[in-house]
């Protein structure tokens, strides 16, 4: 008798623990570095909103923007130690990783423009660089837009030479170092978080980004020159721990797999909004003298910056350029 009450009492612990316990929401957090008003930050809270609202709370998205938690480096490290469920980085930031086929993205004039980028992105390619990830213990989910990159420095910058002996911010990629050297300049690997100070105290005099992170760190506060130079692009791979994305309930994860798609449409269509709006609201703030570059100086870019196809062709893997290539020629775009 008594071992049956005795029984019975601790079944009916155990269904109340694991109740209370299934009651408990699977926390996700998701850091970025980036300002909270970019198309980046914006998407990330939004995945937050709806991820939550269609798991009925059975899901808490918990969002760190600007580097709150982790700088860029860190937060790839904290997603393989299983500290951190979500990231979107530059896919500048995979190559420390050994995952180089990503620094494809980082070569100059390579993705000519929006079309192109969607057939890359959308197509075989994307689908084939989501899958490298899988090895390293990530899963891919999306490609989120940041937009064409600008250079910036306290000189105008119109011709290579203009460069010379500047220092300049890079992200930690082999590519845009031969990128800077190309240019006659001097790269310098920086956290994101760390490139407005350096540009105000001068540890580094330049730097490449996309207008929305241009705008949303005041870089135009510490740089007298814009230069429109559309010489690159840069993008996201918003990226999960794996072993964590596969654990959850199959009927959470087809969710949030949805939402994810939505919630990239949505972060694409903003990053186009907000790169044209950046360069009104940079011009508005009178602290900055943009400028566009002039045909003959696109073309002195070039002429500098293409061979960099070629002299990273061994690090990146010669079929995801020519790939690239490829998908380009295919809509009449000639290098
Ligand atoms: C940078 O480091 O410049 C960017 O990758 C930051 C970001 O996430 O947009």
């Amino acid at each position: 008798m008594i071992s049956t009450l005795f029984r019975i009492l601790i079944a009916a612990l155990i269904l109340g623990a694991s109740s209370a316990w299934s009651q408990q929401p699977i926390v996700i957090k998701f850091s970025h570095v980036v300002a909270a008003n970019t198309p980046k930050g914006q998407a990330a809270d939004l995945f937050k909103k709806l991820a939550e609202e269609r798991t009925a709370g059975r899901v808490k998205v918990e969002v760190y923007p600007n580097s709150q938690l982790y700088k860029d480096k860190e937060e790839l490290e904290a997603m393989e130690l299983g500290a951190v469920q979500m990231l979107a980085p530059s896919a500048s930031k995979f190559g420390p990783m050994g995952l180089n086929a990503f620094e494809v993205f980082d070569l100059p004039y390579l993705i000519p423009d929006r079309v192109v980028l969607r057939r890359v992105l959308d197509g075989d390619i994307g689908r084939r660089l989501m899958k490298l990830l899988e090895a390293k213990g990530i899963v891919g989910l999306g490609f989120w837009d940041n937009g064409f990159k600008q250079m910036s420095a306290n000189r105008p910058l119109h011709l290579p030479a203009d460069f010379k002996g500047l220092k300049m911010r890079i992200k930690s990629s082999k590519v845009l170092d031969a990128q800077m050297r190309a240019l006659g300049a001097l790269p310098q690997v920086l956290s994101f978080s760390e490139v407005y100070q350096a540009l105000q105290t001068g540890v580094v005099d330049g730097a490449e980004n996309s207008l929305p992170n241009l705008l949303t760190q005041k870089f135009y506060e510490v740089q007298k020159y814009l230069a429109l130079s559309n010489h690159g692009y840069d993008g996201y791979v918003v990226i999960a721990n794996k072993k964590f994305w596969d654990g959850l309930p199959p009927d959470i994860r087809a969710i949030l797999d949805k939402t994810i798609l939505e919630v990239s449409a949505f972060e694409n269509a903003q990053s186009l909004i907000e790169n044209d709006e950046a360069i009104q609201k940079i011009k508005a703030t009178g602290r900055t003298q943009v400028y566009s570059l002039s045909a003959e100086e696109t073309a002195a870019w070039r002429k500098v910056l293409l061979p960099v196809h070629k002299s990273m062709e061994s690090r990146i893997g010669k079929e995801w350029i020519d790939a690239i290539y490829k998908e380009s020629a295919a809509l009449g775009y000639k290098y």
